[in-house]
């Protein structure tokens, strides 16, 4: 099989099923809802779709813990509605890249139900069971946590014994080191690839591999289950087992991944994976890391550059500023106020758009994200409905009352409920995800009443019809996808600017990331004079580039220079 790379130039759009489109009426979105935008997708000119989870669940982490790897979950379909949106989504020129959860599994998955029958159960080595510590064996078997907080084990009355889950308690790890355990991945992969799906996105890919013995580790057990001793191995098994039969694409979720970590993933000869989304400029590992919620433009500027420049000729970037369990990146980035002024949220949202899709790598944009939709006001506890965010109330509750506020404070800013409310389609009640009469499944946005796609399909200056125009600039464009990355005027704390450079011609581009009018000094040598284009920015009289430019405040600017 000839692998055609075609990820390197496409442009990847998130749907997080849940939140996108209610087809069916019962304020959940579904994938009917789906087929019923692909239009909408087609329009906006993206090339893939990133599916999250949508097989059988029971939902306590909204899909990430499967019950059933080959079936719809119930509130979003059949599996003839999934064969019509593949169908639907290949017919325009759309490829699909599902969520590829094989971590861990649902509590409810017949392998788990198996397994907890009991320590003879052919099943039981698919997980992991340890015997607990201390003299009642009541103890945990050692020190890891739980990403989302807590132990992370759980104890079973019936055996005596506890099972590892890294995420809730009703996500129990599957055990790789059994060979049957990656058996039963390269079937479910496989299953999907022969149906129609063209990649995964493997969730939590470096939590595959456990030290043996699982010992205690430093930082609640981290260095003892990421980037294990045999990850390698049996990414490499996968990919010459199923994956490389295949012209699909794999990107894998790997937090905490550093730039030489992620050539060991994803280096071609190695046969792993493609590629992987790191974290650095996110920083998701902690909720101690969430405040203060100012990244500094400094640190995020090396970040990306460290990145480009790491990766160039000898791996491949994901691009992101967004995903499900990220804030809204106008709210993150720019501006939590939720009444931040609309002119500068639509400005700011294009500057970052601006900004990250230069760069080298697949670019994600996630569903809302091309209207510049922003983060809700959390009021209450009970404000947010997240498995995580609910597990942090009950330790606080537990352990630290007095932090309450703080948890509240922290999860304004952290809660993966941020991204998750309903897709604003319009301006009626419930933002037209689901029909105005149902109760959604959460919280629609009040700003759907100006931030819409209806609004923005009727303005030629809304946010959605500027990533039209920069996906229309990007797909095919040579000098983004090979181009070498060279980062200008790295010591300024207001300014993210650079260039691409490939046989001679160049991209140039610059940010003004402050809310403020900068003059631009770029360098001595730039030729005002030279043959130059302005091909994209967020106001539509700007200048010619020279050595020295006016910046307004977000104001963004890119440049073909030959
Ligand atoms: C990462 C996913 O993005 C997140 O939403 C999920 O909770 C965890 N993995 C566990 O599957």
């Amino acid at each position: 099989m000839i692998k055609t790379r075609w990820y390197k130039d496409a442009f990847v759009y998130q749907i997080y099923p849940r939140s996108f489109c209610d087809g069916n009426g019962d304020g959940i979105g579904d994938l009917r809802g789906i087929i019923s935008k692909l239009d909408y997708l087609k329009d906006l000119g993206i090339t893939a779709v990133w599916l999250s989870p949508c097989y059988k669940s029971p939902n306590d982490d909204n899909g990430y813990d499967i019950s059933d790897y080959k079936d719809i979950m119930t509130e979003f379909g059949t599996l003839d509605d999934w064969k019509e949106m593949v169908e639907g989504m290949h017919g325009r020129g759309i490829r699909l890249i599902m969520d590829l959860v094989v971590n861990h599994t649902s509590d409810e998955h017949p392998w788990f139900v198996e397994s907890k029958k009991g320590k003879d159960n052919p099943y039981r080595d698919y997980y992991f069971w340890r015997k607990g510590r201390g003299k009642d064996g009541k103890k945990p078997p050692n020190n890891w946590v739980s990403r989302f907080g807590g132990s992370a084990w759980e104890y079973d009355e019936a055996s005596g014994e506890f099972y590892l889950h890294l995420f809730s308690k009703k996500q129990p790890d599957l055990n790789w080191d059994n060979p049957k355990v990656r058996a039963e991945v390269a079937d479910i992969v496989k299953f999907w690839l022969d149906a129609g799906a063209d990649g995964f996105r493997c969730d939590v890919i470096t939590y595959i591999s456990k030290v043996e013995g699982l010992p205690d580790g430093k930082l609640g057990g981290d260095n003892m289950f990421t980037h294990g001793p045999n990850i390698h191995k049996y990414l490499h098994e996968l990919y010459q087992n199923v994956l490389s039969k295949y012209d699909c694409m794999t990107v894998g979720e790997a937090a905490g991944v550093t730039v030489e970590q992620a050539l060991l993933y994803t280096g071609e000869e190695r046969e792993e994976l493609d590629t992987v989304f790191q974290f650095e400029h996110v920083e998701v590992n902690s909720i101690l890391q969430v405040l203060p919620r100012k990244v500094g433009l400094k640190r995020t500027k090396g970040v990306f550059t460290k990145w480009q420049k790491g990766l160039y000729n000898k791996g491949w970037n994901s691009l992101y500023l967004e995903n499900h369990d990220q804030p809204r990146c106008v709210s993150r980035y720019i501006n939590d106020n939720p009444g931040m002024d609309n002119e500068l949220r639509k400005k700011s949202a294009k500057m970052l758009a601006t900004l990250i899709y230069f760069q080298q790598g697949t670019p994600y944009v996630y569903q809302g994200q091309e209207i510049g939709m922003t983060d809700i006001m959390f009021k209450d506890e009970s404000d947010h409905v997240d498995v995580m965010a609910k597990n942090i109330f009950k330790l606080v509750k537990k352990y630290a009352p007095f932090l309450k506020g703080y948890a509240m404070k922290a999860l304004q800013i952290r809660s993966r409920d941020n991204a998750r409310t309903p897709m604003q389609w319009n301006a009626e009640k419930n933002a037209g995800f689901t029909p105005s009469s149902v109760e959604p499944w959460y919280r629609v946005n009040e700003n759907h009443s100006y931030i819409n796609v209806g609004e923005a399909q009727n303005d030629p200056d809304s946010v959605l019809n500027f990533f039209k125009r920069l996906i229309k600039i990007r797909l095919g464009n040579q000098i983004i996808i090979k181009g070498e990355y060279r980062e200008l005027l790295p010591e300024s704390r207001d300014v993210y600017a650079y260039e691409r450079v490939l046989d001679g011609k160049k991209l140039l581009v610059v940010c003004n990331c402050k809310n403020k009018t900068l003059s631009v000094k770029l360098s001595d040598k730039n030729d005002p004079n030279a043959n130059q284009k302005l091909i994209l920015s967020n106001y539509d009289d700007a200048g010619a580039c020279g050595c020295e430019m006016t910046l307004r405040p977000y104001e963004s600017r890119v440049y073909e220079i030959n």
